[in-house]
């Protein structure tokens, strides 16, 4: 009689704890090596919280090098920090990448305010996914941002996507917005792979849009080994990742121009393939 397949699997030594530590998508509760960074971000970003509007940022960087994670995890923590401040600030995460027009970007941000906010009402509707005129959607996200009041710190991720596809119309939009706000400010943090798109970008939005740069370098075998040993004890069961596996997985990933995310990728994979 045939066996039970997943009874084999199961009776095996398990290799994860828990795989979603593996996983491109999880902020985690550290960063390594990323202090500069995290630096210089906070020293900009904490203008909320003496009630003043931030700068711009334009966050720089091959693929891998942390951005989305380390914007993603200043986010939640200015968010936190700005609980009590002058200036009580909600911090808005696009991916440009799957938000990539004028209209679903600006779509986008009314919908995650009315669900955070958790109300609608005639004069705040749902903006549908297509359909309305871009000016209309422009126009109730205004009202939004001016009901909820205070600071919205804007983060496009994958910005350079939404530049290449429409020629920067959102970014018009959104760098015009604190013109007409009154009881809200807004304030953008562009992440972007690509150091040289803002040459595309139209001289009108590049001079509204600049601000401070962020910088994120390639990481090295060291500091791609550490960040690999960090996930590997959330991630592995106890004893089953031999010596030798992190330093290799951080080698190759460092020859790929020091990209995280390929030294997890290769670390996961090890993993899986130890498991099969
Ligand atoms: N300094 C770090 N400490 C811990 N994990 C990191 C660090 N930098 C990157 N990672 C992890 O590596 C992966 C890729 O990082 P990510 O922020 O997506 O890079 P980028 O946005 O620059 O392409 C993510 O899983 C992220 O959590
Ligand atoms: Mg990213």
């Amino acid at each position: 009689m045939q066996r039970n397949p997943f009874e084999e699997i199961m009776r095996s030594r398990p290799i994860f704890k828990n795989r979603e530590f593996l996983r491109h998508t999880y902020v985690p509760e550290r960063l390594l090596h990323r202090d500069e960074q995290l630096r210089q971000l906070a020293r900009i970003l904490a203008a909320p919280l003496r009630g003043e509007t931030p700068s711009n940022i334009l966050v720089y960087g091959k693929p891998g090098t942390g951005k989305t994670a380390t914007v993603r995890y200043i986010g939640r923590e200015l968010e936190a920090a700005s609980a009590s401040a002058p200036l009580r600030t909600t911090v808005l995460y696009l991916n440009c990448e799957i938000v990539n027009t004028h209209y679903r970007v600006l779509a986008s941000l009314a919908d995650i305010l009315l669900e955070r906010m958790g109300t609608t009402s005639p004069d705040l509707p749902r903006v549908p996914r297509t359909g309305w005129p871009v000016d209309e959607v422009y126009r109730t996200l205004l009202r939004i941002l001016e009901r909820k009041g205070g600071l919205f710190v804007i983060v496009l991720d994958e910005m350079d996507k939404l530049v290449k596809r429409n020629g920067g119309d959102a970014l018009y939009s959104l760098t015009r917005m604190n013109l007409e706000l009154r009881n809200a400010k807004t304030c953008l943090v562009g992440i972007s792979n690509n150091l040289s798109f803002m040459d595309l970008l139209d001289a009108r939005v590049r001079s509204s849009l600049g601000g401070e740069e962020v910088i994120f370098p390639p990481y090295n075998a060291r500091q791609l080994g550490d960040i690999l040993e960090e996930r590997a004890k959330m991630s592995f069961c106890e004893g089953v990742v031999s010596d030798g596996v992190i330093p290799l997985c951080a080698a190759y990933a460092a020859r790929e121009h020091g990209d995280a995310r390929r030294a997890l990728d290769l670390l996961r994979v090890a993993g899986e393939t130890a498991e099969a």
